[in-house]
């Protein structure tokens, strides 16, 4: 059973002055609502309200992956060199991969992506195809010394992602799997509620060349896409340097008018091919008895960006509004007065709503009234139940509804109920 959380003991720091380099809305409100704190360019801690968002996302990810059959693991962080002058890419990936040497002078990197250690890990191991297929993921920190992190989460440095990595014994197998993954990566966004389109895409440093990249709408967005109501969706970049976007092009399968937007690339899945299983030697035997490259692909989430991509999509002049499925919390009882049984009566209907099994936080500071209107909206709780003195005396609760503003008057006594019923509906 869930307990109620105190405002005046949670750890949320609001910010009034914000830093200059703060320009689109996710990053400035993450920093005002105290979600996130920078601690070097394109790093970040989590704090408190910030880190339960993330935890969710994860959650929402796992579930997703456990439900296609993935197996979780976690893979270290700092990987040796050999590996990455095995597959090639110490040279190709050039200085957005972290270097540095151990104190015996050997060398390692910080891991930007995790093609090389998996596959070596699963080197020796898989004897048989009666081994194939198994999906392994991970959700874990990424480093990458991006030239230009900015927006705060949605291009950071060092950064939450959940990495699958799938082996199969032939490009039927692969295709099936990876169809799901695509699966998987559209219900994620669903249950975070955000206006996505699957789009085809280039498959850049991971290799391969069947990829699809899982664009969440925003104007803020790095990528430039083309999309279509019949489900066609490519990114421009995909599309080859030619590709004038200021021009109107028509659909490759119906002939319809594309339309254009700009997205942020909050998740892809890739079809790798034996592309790394050849260059580092994985094998299993087939029914013959045969070495054979197993097929291998690779599906990554973007976490923290995702995080920011929602808040992108979902604010108003106000803060944040969550979805119920991410949000910090899911119901804010805001006390007016902290000290009196209008105070008992919110502590109480508190209890009763986590008891119900939702997440509740009540704010019981010794602030003024505006102060704790002003940072529900910004955190952007869904639900905020406002108990003061003088509805107290007079028998009712005020709730609102963070994402249409609307507010309703409920009686003291069947204000649970009341509540439920409108939870059922957020
Ligand atoms: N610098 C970053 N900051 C935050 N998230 C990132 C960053 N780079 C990648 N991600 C997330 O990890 C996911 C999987 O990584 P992938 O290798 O596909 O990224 P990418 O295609 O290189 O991203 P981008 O094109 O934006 O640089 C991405 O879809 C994205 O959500
Ligand atoms: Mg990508
Ligand atoms: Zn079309």
């Amino acid at each position: 059973m869930s307990k109620v959380a105190y405002m005046s003991k949670l750890y949320a720091p609001t910010l009034k002055e914000l830093p200059a380099e703060a320009e689109i809305a996710s990053h400035k409100l993450s920093l005002r609502a105290g979600l996130i704190r920078k601690s070097a360019s394109g790093m970040y801690s989590f704090l408190p309200l910030g880190y339960r968002v993330i935890k969710k996302i994860e959650q929402i990810v796992r579930d997703e992956m456990d439900a296609i059959g993935c197996q979780e693991v976690i893979l270290p962080i700092v990987q040796p060199a050999e590996l990455w002058k095995e597959s090639g890419r110490w040279d190709d990936y050039g200085p957005e991969l972290a270097r540095f040497k151990d104190r015996h002078e050997r060398e390692f990197c910080l891991g930007p992506t995790h093609e090389e250690i998996i596959t070596d890990m699963v080197k020796g191991e898989i004897r048989s195809y009666r081994n194939l297929p198994f999906t392994l993921y991970q959700i874990n920190m990424k480093f990458r010394d991006e030239v230009r992190p900015r927006f705060g989460l949605l291009r950071g440095r060092e950064f939450n992602m959940k990495d699958a990595y799938s082996f199969h014994t032939s490009q039927e197998d692969l295709q099936k799997h990876y169809d799901e993954q695509a699966g998987a990566y559209g219900r994620i966004c669903e249950r975070l509620e955000l206006d996505y389109r699957p789009v085809d895409a280039d498959s850049g440093q991971i290799g391969g060349d069947i990829s699809r990249e899982f664009m969440a709408l925003a104007d803020a967005g790095e990528a430039e896409l083309v999309y279509c109501d019949c489900g066609y969706g490519a990114t421009t970049e995909s599309l080859g340097e030619d590709f004038d976007s200021t021009i109107s092009h028509t659909c490759p399968q119906c002939n319809k008018e594309l339309k254009l937007a700009r997205g942020i690339e909050v998740s892809q899945v890739f079809q790798l091919g034996t592309k790394y299983s050849k260059v580092m030697g994985l094998t299993y035997q087939d029914e013959d008895g045969v070495d054979q490259f197993p097929y291998m692909g690779c599906y990554g989430v973007g976490i923290s960006r995702s995080m920011a991509a929602v808040i992108e999509q979902s604010h108003d002049d106000a803060g944040i509004i969550w979805p119920m499925s991410i949000a910090p919390y899911q119901i804010i009882v805001i006390a007016l007065s902290t000290d009196d049984d209008a105070y008992n009566y919110a502590e109480s209907l508190a209890t009763q709503l986590a008891v119900e099994g939702f997440e509740v936080v009540i704010d019981d500071r010794d602030e003024r009234a505006g102060v704790k209107f002003a940072d529900a909206d910004l955190v952007g709780y869904p639900l905020q139940i406002v108990v003061g003195k003088r509805g107290f005396e007079s028998g009712d609760v005020e709730v609102k509804i963070r994402k249409t503003g609307e507010k309703r008057t409920v009686p003291l006594d069947d204000a649970v109920n009341e509540v439920l019923a409108i939870l059922e509906n957020l």
